[in-house]
């Protein structure tokens, strides 16, 4: 209990998601899966200007830059632009913090918010989700995802809000029944065009797991 309580204590809700600096330069490259952006070719519209928010070590980057016209990368760890294979990337990097974005009204066509919303306290998603809303142009449209509860990661660390936990490194960890972040979007001013779910087993130990997120395209009401 004492654990907890000291935990607790430490949390800063303006400051938290600066921890991200310490994780990339402690672990340096972090995110390995593979995308598969080729999915929603249909529906992302890559001329104009792409952003990818909560760009991260250039996962999803390495993958968007081949096809964006204008690739525009935001995350609030100056830290993660230092990591491969953002650090090569010939793209506009952008130190930032979601909740207050450095851009002007209706820029972008399109926006990757992968991971972002996973990874931020309820408040602070809400700020995330109007501050997207602003910046996205008039027909533009944005690709989110986010973990489900079905997720094995879900339960690690303490559980400071429903769904929300903060595990020992300071990152949290929020996962999101399909209805909430519904529900979220939809407060924004954000309708939902493409839902997918994306559940994959694996194996640890002998023991199998199960790895669930939610892909959501959404564009304005
Ligand atoms: C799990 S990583 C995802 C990386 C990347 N989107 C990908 O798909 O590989 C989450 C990223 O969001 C960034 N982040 C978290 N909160 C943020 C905020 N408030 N503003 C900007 N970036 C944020 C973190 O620094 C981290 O790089």
């Amino acid at each position: 209990m004492w654990w907890r309580m000291y935990k607790q204590s430490e949390f800063n809700k303006e400051t938290y998601p600066l921890s991200w600096n310490h994780s990339y330069t402690s672990k340096g490259t972090q995110w390995r899966g593979y995308f598969d952006l080729a999915n929603y070719s249909d529906i992302l519209l890559m001329d104009g200007v792409v952003l990818e928010l909560g760009s991260g070590d250039g996962n999803t980057a390495s993958q968007l830059v081949k096809t964006a016209d204008k690739l525009v990368c935001l995350d609030i760890a100056h830290s993660s632009f230092s990591v491969l294979p953002m650090s090569e990337l010939d793209v506009h990097k952008s130190v930032g913090d979601a909740r207050t974005l450095p851009f002007q009204n209706g820029k972008f066509n399109s926006i990757i918010c992968r991971h972002v919303l996973t990874h931020a306290i309820p408040g602070d998603s809400e700020a995330i989700l109007k501050e997207i809303a602003r910046i996205l142009a008039p027909d533009g449209v944005v690709l989110f995802e986010v973990f489900t509860p079905k997720d094995m990661r879900w339960g690690k660390g303490v559980e400071i809000s429903p769904g929300t936990f903060l595990r020992h490194d300071k990152l949290i960890w929020r996962f999101y029944p399909e209805e909430e972040i519904v529900n979220l979007l939809d407060n924004a001013g954000l309708v939902v065009i493409k839902s997918e779910v994306h559940a994959k087993e694996v194996r640890y130990d002998g023991l199998i797991y199960v790895r669930e997120s939610l892909v959501l395209v959404t564009s304005l009401k």
